[in-house]
């Protein structure tokens, strides 16, 4: 059965939630499920704005075909290929096989080699492109690698309304409202948000910055985006925190402790620190195991931290596999623009440290603070001191930061 929102007068929601997926893109964990957001538009044309995953397609034909009330629908606007949201893309062509497609030249491509369609009901648009649809002007603000080269937004300057494709889009399903201003957003959607961003688009951040600097030049009342709640009230808080992320900034002055650990030695050295930056005044220390935390939620934490601490034990010559992974997906996201301490442990060979400088030594703008403490096998008095010595010094670090 259908299930719409009236969003404002003439737009409706039609897009639908899935909680059964693990994996979103066989990657990132959802346990609050994830919702694949399409909107239609009733003018004098009907306008579909992008169509959803295979998962919510069911739900999704039963809200156009709703939302219609016997209308012909006259155009799909597709602002991005991905699956997540192309994916119903021929099942809707079949069902109402006059609807014109207005999208962008790479989109057009990505059609033919997802789905070897050939159509000759494409309108291809160029960047600032308009199409009136009755009351309505939809205007296209391209916007590539945010978060595919094809992605581009519409714009509607008459109500001021912005489809944003992934930009400002979530992890986690729709619960009832899909306003942002009707649900708990910091406490129920920011951590994901933030997951969502870094996992998503985190290594594109010039061209989020890009997109922002062309959203700052419209009036913008309502922001729909492809996943999560539809904003009409607040976006600017919203949007505080993507320029915050896309300039690689830290969201908090705080210290994320990422250890990995083979027997609880170097877990104990990470603690041992731990304490010590609290003991010194510092209210906002969290620890993470790189072992049994999902690697997406460790990105989102580290960039969200001004200090990080990567403690780790020597394994197989290098560095243990759980943090090694860690590292190279802080790289490949550009991770940068941090402080960062080391721990490092060892039996026989303690060489970690020298190998995680390595790798950091590749990223922007990193500032150590100390000197890498060094483990055989486990903490010692000597070490103990040591770690007591270098969480006082992370803390001065944020303390003189703040004053
Ligand atoms: Fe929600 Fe890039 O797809």
């Amino acid at each position: 059965m259908h299930n719409t929102v009236e969003i404002c007068k003439d737009l409706h929601y039609v897009g639908g939630n899935d909680r059964r997926i693990a994996l979103f893109e066989s990657a990132f964990p959802v346990p609050r499920g994830v919702s694949y957001n399409s909107y239609l538009l009733l003018d004098e044309k009907t306008v579909l704005f992008d169509t959803v995953d295979i998962a919510a397609s069911e739900v999704f034909f039963e809200n156009v075909e709703h939302v219609l009330g016997g209308r012909k629908l006259d155009y799909l606007v597709i602002h991005h290929m991905e699956p997540d949201h192309s994916a119903s893309f021929v099942r809707l062509m079949e069902k109402y096989p006059e609807v014109t497609v207005i999208t962008n030249q790479k989109v057009k491509t990505m059609l033919a080699n997802f789905f070897h369609f050939e159509g000759e009901n494409v309108h291809v648009v160029k960047e600032g492109d308009t199409v009136s649809v009755g009351k309505h002007t939809l205007q296209f603000v391209f916007a590539p690698m945010v978060h595919w080269p094809e992605v581009m937004f519409t714009y509607i300057p008459e109500d001021g309304i912005l489809f944003s494709a992934d930009a400002f889009g979530t992890f986690g399903a729709l619960a009832g409202s899909i306003f942002a201003d009707e649900v708990n957003f910091e406490r129920d959607f920011l951590d994901d948000a933030r997951r969502y961003y870094f996992n998503i688009v985190g290594k594109y951040g010039v061209q989020v910055q890009n997109v922002i600097k062309k959203a700052a030049g419209l009036k913008i009342n309502l922001v729909c985006p492809l996943h999560g709640p539809v904003w009409r009230k607040n976006f600017a808080w919203y949007l505080n925190k993507y320029d915050i992320w896309s300039k690689y900034q830290p969201e908090e002055e705080g210290v994320a402790v990422f250890y990995s650990s083979v027997y609880g030695h170097t877990q104990n050295a990470a603690e041992i620190l731990a304490a010590a930056i609290a003991k010194n005044g510092v209210t906002n220390v969290k620890v993470y195991d790189v072992s049994v935390t999902h690697v997406s939620e460790l990105l989102a934490e580290a960039f969200r931290y001004s200090h990080v601490v990567f403690a780790t034990t020597t394994y197989n010559n290098g560095i243990f596999i759980s943090m090694e992974h860690f590292l190279y997906d802080l790289k490949a996201h550009a991770y940068q623009n941090r402080k960062y301490a080391l721990v490092e442990n060892g039996s026989w060979a303690p060489q970690a440290g020298g190998y995680m400088q390595a790798i950091i030594g590749e990223w922007k703008n990193m500032q150590e603070v100390g000197e890498t403490v060094t483990l055989l096998s486990a903490v010692k008095e000597e070490t103990l001191e040591r770690l007591e010595a270098l969480g006082k010094e992370i803390a001065e670090d944020i303390k003189n930061k703040k004053e």
